[in-house]
C-alpha cells in the first residue's frame, strides 16, 4: 500500500474475513493453550474472559474508531486528531511492539513449518508424549535448525509484502481458514473422546479461584491483547481501510467471539490430551508440541491429519506474519519517507535479530536468563503483557477521555446501529474500567502496588 492509494475493503465478507484473520492465528492455538496450563487453567479461563469483554473488546472497537475516522496509520491517527505532539508516542510504541512480536513470532511460525515437515515424513507417527518432547526439545536447541525456518518464515513474508501478492495469499487464507477450523472442530471431538477428558475440561472449566494472582491477571490480560491483536496498532491500520459502511460493533463483536471460540476450541483438544498422555499441563511453549502429536497418533489416518493441521497453522501464521509486516512497512513508508524496499529490508533484519536471540535462548543461550526469563519468554512478556497493555491504557484514555463522546458515537455507527445502552457500557468500560483495571495490573505486578 503505497501513501497515496489507500485502498479499502470492498466487501462486508472481506472485512470480517480480513480481520478475524489477523486475530485468530497461532495465539489462539499455541499461546492460548500454554498460558492457560501455566497460569492453572479454569481460573486462568475466567479472568481472560472478562479481559476479552471489559478490556479487550472495547478497546478493539477504539481501534476500528482511530483508523477508520482518519485513515491512517497509528501515529497518523494520532496526529490528525491531537495538537499535542505527545501522543504520536503512543502511536510509535504501535510500531516497536509489533517490530518485537513478529521477531519472536515468526520462530514460533517456523516451528509448525518444521512439524509439518516432519508429519510428512513420518517421523512423529508411534511415538509417545515422551519421546514426542524429547523430539521438541532436541529441535528447538538446536543452533541451526530453527533459525533456517526463521529465516524461511522471514523470507516468506517479505516476499508476499515485496510481491504484491499480498491479495492472492488472503484469498487463498480466507478458503483455508475455514478448512483449519472444521480441522479443529474434528480434533475437539477425538478429544473428547479421550480416557482424560474429564480431567482435562475440568482443568480448562472448573475454576479454582484460590490460583488467581496480580501475575495471572496480567498474563489473562496480555492473552487478550495478543490474541485480538490489540495495543498494536493492527486494527487502526486495518480500519483505515474500512469503508463507511461497515458496521464497527457488530465486526468488533464477531471479531471477539471468533477469537476466543478458537482458543477455546484449542483448549478443548489439548487439555484432554494432557491428562490422557501424561503430560504437564505447565509444559510451556512446546505444550502444543507434544500434545497434539500424541492426539494424531491415537488417530485412523493419524499422519495425514498431522500433515493436513501443521500445514494450515503455518498458513495462518503466514497471514498472521504478513498483517504484521504490513503495518510496519506502511508505518515506515508514510511517516518517515523511505521507500518500501529499505523498509522491508529494515523490518527482516531488525526482526531477524530478535528472532535469532529469541531462538537460540531456548538453546545455546539458555543460561542467560533476565528475571528468570530467557530472551524468548522475555521478549515475548515485555511486549504482550507490558507494551500492549501499555499501549492500550493511553488508547483508552485517548478515545474515552480526549475524544468528544459524539464524534466516538457517530464514526462508530455509521453503519449500524449503536444503541445508547451498548454505546454507554462501551464508554463505561473504556473510561473506567479499562484504564484502572489495566494500570492496577500493571503496577501490581511490577510490585509497585
Ligand atoms: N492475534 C494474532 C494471534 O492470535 C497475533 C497477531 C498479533 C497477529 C498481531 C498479527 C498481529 O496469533
Amino acid at each position: 500500500m503505497s501513501t497515496t492509494e489507500r485502498a479499502s475493503f470492498t466487501t462486508k465478507l472481506g472485512v470480517i474475513a480480513a480481520t478475524v484473520g489477523a486475530a485468530v492465528g497461532l495465539g489462539n492455538i499455541w499461546r492460548f493453550p500454554y498460558t492457560a496450563g501455566v497460569n492453572g487453567g479454569g481460573a486462568f479461563l475466567v479472568v481472560y474472559l472478562l479481559c476479552v469483554l471489559l478490556v479487550g473488546l472495547p478497546l478493539l472497537l477504539s481501534e476500528l474508531f482511530l483508523g477508520r475516522n482518519t485513515g491512517q496509520n497509528p501515529k497518523g491517527a494520532f496526529r490528525k486528531l491531537s495538537s499535542n505532539k505527545k501522543w504520536q508516542w503512543v502511536g510509535v510504541l504501535c510500531l516497536i511492539s509489533p517490530t518485537m512480536v513478529l521477531g519472536f513470532y515468526s520462530v514460533v511460525a517456523g516451528w509448525t513449518a518444521e512439524y509439518f515437515l516432519q508429519s510428512i515424513s513420518g517421523d512423529l507417527v508411534g511415538k509417545n508424549a515422551e519421546e514426542l518432547g524429547a523430539i521438541f526439545t532436541q529441535f528447538s536447541q538446536d543452533p541451526l535448525r530453527p533459525i533456517i525456518w526463521l529465516f524461511v518464515f522471514l523470507g516468506m513474508t517479505i516476499a508476499v509484502s515485496l510481491g504484491g501478492v499480498q491479495k492472492g495469499i488472503e484469498r487463498v487464507s480466507n478458503i483455508l481458514m475455514p478448512v483449519l477450523f472444521a480441522l479443529l472442530i474434528i480434533l475437539g471431538i477425538k478429544s473428547l473422546t479421550l480416557d482424560g477428558a474429564a480431567d482435562g475440561l475440568k482443568f480448562l472449566f472448573y475454576p479454582d479461584f484460590s490460583k488467581v494472582t496480580a501475575g495471572v491477571v496480567l498474563e489473562a490480560l496480555g492473552q487478550a491483547f495478543f490474541s485480538l491483536s490489540i495495543g498494536l496498532g493492527i486494527s487502526i491500520t486495518y480500519a483505515s481501510y474500512f469503508k463507511k459502511e461497515t458496521n464497527m460493533p457488530q465486526t468488533g463483536v464477531i471479531i471477539s467471539i471468533l477469537d476466543t471460540g478458537v482458543a477455546l476450541l484449542a483448549g478443548i483438544i489439548i487439555f484432554p490430551a494432557v491428562f490422557t498422555f501424561g503430560i504437564n499441563p505447565g509444559q510451556g511453549p512446546e505444550l502444543v508440541f507434544i500434545t497434539l502429536p500424541s492426539v494424531f497418533n491415537q488417530m485412523v489416518a493419524g499422519q495425514f491429519w498431522s500433515t493436513m493441521f501443521f500445514l494450515l497453522l503455518a498458513v495462518a501464521a503466514l497471514t498472521s506474519t504478513i498483517s504484521l509486516s504490513e503495518v510496519i512497512v506502511t508505518f515506515l513508508v508514510e511517516e518517515y519517507k523511505i521507500s518500501r524496499k529499505k523498509a522491508v529490508l529494515a523490518l527482516m533484519a531488525v526482526c531477524g535479530v530478535i528472532g535469532v536471540i529469541s531462538s537460540l535462548s531456548l538453546g545455546a543461550f539458555s543460561s542467560y536468563t533476565f528475571m528468570g526469563k530467557n530472551a524468548f519468554t522475555l521478549i515475548e512478556y515485555v511486549a504482550s503483557n507490558l507494551l500492549l497493555p501499555i499501549a492500550g491504557f493511553f488508547i483508552a484514555i485517548f478515545v474515552g477521555w480526549k475524544m468528544p463522546k459524539k464524534v466516538v458515537h457517530e464514526e462508530l455507527s455509521t453503519g449500524g446501529k449503536f444503541g445508547a445502552i451498548m454505546f454507554n457500557a462501551y464508554m463505561f468500560a473504556l473510561r473506567y474500567i479499562a484504564p484502572v483495571g489495566i494500570i492496577v495490573v500493571l503496577l501490581t505486578q511490577l510490585g509497585v502496588i
